[in-house]
Formats: C-alpha cells, sequence, structure tokens
C-alpha cells in the first residue's frame, strides 16, 4: 500500500497554474479543501472500452467504480463509446466523431485497451493506434503520469534480483501530445533516386517543454524531490531545446533536485538501478518506450495505470498494457491496471481521494489474499481468471470498515 501512495502522495494539492485566476477544471478538483464550496456527487464516466482484452478489464473496473463511489455518496453516469478497432467494424473510423463529443462532455474517461491483429495491416488512418492519438490530442491530455512501483507482494514477480527490484518507486511523466507522434512533415515519398522513404519529424516549442517539465517538477517535489530529464541531446536538436528550457524552469524548482540522462544510458540505468530514480520526464517516445521497461520492473504490465491530463477538460485514464489479443475474451486478464486506472480517475480526475484509496487499498487486500492472475502467478498463490479477480477486489472494496476522514 505505502508503494502506491507514495506514488501519487498529496497531488491534489498541486498548484500548476498560479497564475490564473479561474482554476482549470481538471485540475480544480485537486484542490479541494476544507474551504471550497461542496463539490458535485455525481459524474459522467465515458467508458471506452475498446479491443482485445479492453472490454474484459474495463467492465470490471466499472463495477469496481460504482461500488467504491457508492461507499463515499458518489454517484457515476457511464455512457459506453466506441473507439478503435471496435469503433473501425461499426462506424468505419477509429474515433468517431460522437465518441470524441462524448469524452469531451464528461468529467473523465476510462479507456480499456485498443488494436489487434485484424487491422494491424490497415492504412494508417484507419488503424486503432490512430484512434487513440486523435482522442489524446482532441483531449489536450499533454501530461500522462506512468507509476512503477515494485508491490512487496509481487516482488517475486519481478525478472530482476530481489535486491535490485524490491522498492523501486517511479513516476514516468511523459509528453503525449507532441513530439515524433505528431510532429511534420511527416509522410511517405520518394528520395532523389528514386526509393521510396518514410519520415517523421520530433519536434518541441519552448512551450510544450515547459508545460510538461513544470507537470514534472510539481509531481517531483510532492515525491521525493528527484527529477530526471531523459533526453538525447548529444544529438538531436529537439533534445537540447528540451534540456535548456527543463534546467531554466529549474531555478523556480529549488527544492527539486534536476539531473539529466541520454536516453540510451537510462534505458540502461532502469535495470542496473531503478532506485536510483524518483521521477522522470521525458518526450513522448522516449516515454512510451521507457514506461514500458520500468513496468517491467514491477513483475507485469497488467498492473501498471496511467492518467493523462491537460490544462483544462476531463482527463483520460488507461492501463499501460495493450489489448492482448492473444488472451482476449479467454478470461485471463489481469484487470488490476484498468482498476487501478479508475484510482487515478478518482484522484486526479475527480479529486476524489478517499474513494481512490478504497479501490488502492481493496486491490492490496486482494493480492494479500493471494489472488493472482496468470501473469503475476507464484507459487502457493490461488490463480484466477479475470472475473473472479474483479469479485475479489469488489469483496475487498464492500468488507472495508468505514475510512477515517483521516484518509
Ligand atoms: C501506449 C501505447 C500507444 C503509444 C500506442 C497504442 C499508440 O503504446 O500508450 O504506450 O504509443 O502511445
Ligand atoms: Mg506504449
Amino acid at each position: 500500500m505505502a508503494a502506491l501512495h507514495a506514488n501519487v502522495r498529496s497531488f491534489k494539492t498541486l498548484d500548476l497554474y498560479p497564475k490564473r485566476s479561474a482554476p482549470p477544471r481538471t485540475w480544480a478538483r485537486f484542490r479541494c479543501s476544507a474551504t471550497a464550496p461542496p463539490r458535485p456527487r455525481s459524474y459522467s464516466v465515458t467508458l471506452l472500452p475498446g479491443d482485445g482484452i479492453g472490454p474484459e478489464v474495463v467492465s470490471i473496473a466499472k463495477d469496481v467504480l460504482s461500488v467504491a463511489g457508492s461507499h463515499e455518496g458518489i454517484e457515476f453516469r457511464f455512457r459506453e463509446m466506441p473507439v478503435g478497432g471496435a469503433a473501425i467494424d461499426s462506424i468505419g473510423v477509429p474515433l468517431p466523431e460522437e465518441t470524441l463529443a462524448a469524452a469531451k462532455e464528461s468529467d473523465a474517461v476510462l479507456l480499456g485497451a485498443i488494436g489487434g491483429y485484424k487491422w494491424d495491416g490497415n492504412e494508417k488512418h484507419l488503424k486503432p493506434e490512430t484512434g487513440l492519438l486523435q482522442l489524446r490530442a482532441g483531449l489536450g491530455v499533454f501530461a500522462n503520469l506512468r507509476p512503477a512501483a515494485v508491490l512487496p507482494q509481487l516482488v517475486d514477480s519481478s525478472t530482476l534480483k530481489k535486491e535490485v527490484a524490491e522498492g523501486v518507486d517511479i513516476m514516468v511523466v511523459r509528453e503525449l501530445t507532441g513530439g515524433i507522434y505528431f510532429g511534420k512533415p511527416r509522410g511517405f515519398g520518394t528520395n532523389d533516386k528514386g526509393e521510396d522513404i518514410g519520415f517523421n519529424t520530433e519536434v518541441y516549442s519552448a512551450s510544450e517543454i515547459d508545460r510538461i517539465a513544470r507537470v514534472a517538477f510539481e509531481v517531483a517535489r510532492k515525491r521525493r524531490g528527484k527529477l530526471c530529464s531523459v533526453d538525447k541531446a548529444n544529438v538531436l536538436e529537439a533534445s537540447m531545446l528540451w534540456r535548456k528550457r527543463v534546467t531554466m524552469l529549474a531555478s523556480k524548482f529549488s527544492d527539486v533536485q534536476l539531473s539529466h540522462m541520454y536516453v540510451d544510458n537510462a534505458a540502461m540505468q532502469l535495470i542496473r538501478d531503478p532506485k536510483q530514480f524518483d521521477t522522470i520526464v521525458t518526450n513522448n517516445i522516449f516515454g512510451d518506450i521507457l514506461s514500458d521497461e520500468a513496468s517491467m520492473l514491477t513483475g507485469s504490465i497488467g498492473m501498471l495505470p496511467s492518467a493523462s491530463v491537460g490544462e483544462s477538460g476531463p482527463g483520460l485514464f488507461e492501463p499501460i498494457h495493450g489489448s492482448a489479443p492473444d488472451i482476449a475474451g479467454q478470461d485471463k486478464a489481469n484487470p488490476l491496471a484498468t482498476v487501478l486506472s479508475a484510482a487515478m480517475l478518482l484522484r486526479y480526475g475527480l479529486g476524489e481521494e478517499n474513494a481512490a484509496k478504497r479501490i488502492e487499498t481493496a486491490v492490496m487486500e486482494t493480492l494479500n489474499r493471494g489472488f493472482r492472475t496468470g501473469d503475476i502467478i507464484s507459487t502457493g498463490m490461488t490463480l484466477v481468471g479475470c472475473k473472479r479477480m474483479g469479485v475479489e477486489v469488489l469483496r475487498s472494496v464492500d468488507s472495508q470498515t468505514a475510512l477515517t476522514a483521516s484518509l
């Protein structure tokens, strides 16, 4: 429990936009205090189950949200919309307009996973992944928080030696709406020898770097006060600007100890000595790669949630794993990453800290009671499927005695 809480503690007090007179909607909810007016206790959540194991894990997270919410007097209005391959099959595009509109209108968005073999050969505009990128851009969620904490119950599931993995508690802050994923020019063409080429552009503006760096400094400040900015400033101009802007901003966060690391070294250090890291901030593509790597320190990518937030509007909450088409529909998926994403939704999206803690406590209790899906099974534990894991988490939510106001 401590590890998870350490990852996210006190985030609700973040003050990321001190100069604005009216706080933006998403972050406003972090600043719930005794003096704040009573918050609405009814929220609309757009559910985007997506493809593969997405529908299985989202259905469990939805039930857990409802039950944990009901213990705190919170009601949810859920609206399920298609995205990814499911949307391509039913509507013809990976992000239908109605889906984006519903997401924008809601208080928070919970996504399962997108993609699958079936659509792998599609043209780019008809790939499920394109829908996810359009959704992130459409919601303006530029800051992606990906915690990777090794839970004491799962330390033996890590492929690293126990002494290396034990106690790891990292937060990767990934820039999510810029860089090479979105940079122009991009496309296919021919070079002067008439040969086919494919090309992309890694580009960052100063303001894009500043806003993600500011989030990362704030996150680091609430954790152990260490921020490592990962780039490739020995080669790439976009990284040179990145390093310059992050360094400039550091003077405003003198309580945070800033370091810089090249991405190749960071990939190595994450395996060699992961405990040296507290908070990592990096661009879109390095963050994609390093967060998968960091997830494996913890034993299974099936455990890791994420939160994506912007300056205003609803946040997007999703497990960092993919759609796992090889086990889809077989009741084998681990729903805990999505359940923990629902906890992040409550904390970061709605400012509902108590309900978030209820879910995280229930997940820990379920693991303590020995229940494991196939990806995290170890000797002496009880192997369960996705549904049963959900039932056990719900049982833990229900069995919690009234949590004290201090929670
Ligand atoms: C992730 C995924 C996505 C990404 C894909 C599915 C587009 O790998 O969320 O990490 O590359 O961002
Ligand atoms: Mg990825």
